[in-house]
């Protein structure tokens, strides 16, 4: 709960910036009292997030998008954040990238969108669809990891690079980990293109095709 606890001591500093200190050598009052643990089910933690305004992105959001699916899902997808279709409807994925994968989840997985969990780094979207600034994905991160944390899948497939080095602190290209069975202490994570990114590059597909059979193989053994 660190960069939660920072985030909120963060926008604490901001709001005594705007009210004019330049120098505080008090300590942020009522910290103490901000609710730093997470709620420990998924719709207490929906409530949540969707009261959070820790960052900027907030103030431009129309929906948060939380995250939907199985709760007890085997397999769970993570993007990179929502775009105007998600910011409008409150669902993740379900823009044109949306639509690829959920054709990736039916038509390669052989499973359902309702049988998979999908959710985001980031909760709400960023202007013009630009990838989220690092504070952005730090401060939403506990959120992703408590989602992870109640949700317990045994995969997780990262979706296009931000969602990668966000979940794993490495910034290792995506081409070069793509398609890699990573074992964590919790789950198996399996990192490929983001949707969008196939669909200005239709020749990766070929690739995105054989890390799915990856997580197929995977999903067979471990759901
Ligand atoms: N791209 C993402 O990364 N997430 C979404 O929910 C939609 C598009």
């Amino acid at each position: 709960m660190k960069n939660l606890h920072n985030a909120l001591q963060l926008k604490q500093l901001y709001l005594l910036k705007q009210m004019g200190y330049s120098y505080t050598d008090i300590a942020p009052s009522d910290l103490e009292n901000e609710p730093t643990e997470l709620p420990d089910n998924l719709e207490e933690l929906r409530k949540f997030v969707e009261n959070c305004h820790l960052c900027d992105l907030s103030k431009s959001r129309h929906k948060v998008v939380f995250g939907e699916g199985d709760p007890h899902a085997k397999l769970m997808f993570v993007g990179e954040g929502p775009g105007a279709t998600e910011d409008s409807t409150g669902r993740p994925f379900v823009g044109r990238a949306g639509e690829l994968l959920t054709k990736m989840i039916e038509k390669v997985l052989y499973l359902s969108r309702s049988q998979v969990y999908i959710a985001n780094i980031v909760k709400c979207r960023p202007p013009r669809n630009r990838v989220p600034t690092p504070t952005e994905a730090l401060t939403c991160r506990p959120y992703l990891l408590r989602q992870i944390e109640l949700i317990q899948p045994r995969i997780i497939v990262t979706l296009g690079a931000t969602a990668y080095r966000y979940l794993t602190n490495d910034e290792s290209p995506i081409g070069r980990v793509r398609g890699q069975v990573i074992h964590t202490e919790n789950y198996l994570l399996v990192p490929t293109f983001h949707p969008s990114y196939l669909l200005r590059n239709p020749s990766a597909k070929k690739e995105a095709y054989h890390d799915l059979l990856t997580v197929k193989d995977l999903y067979e053994k471990y759901k």
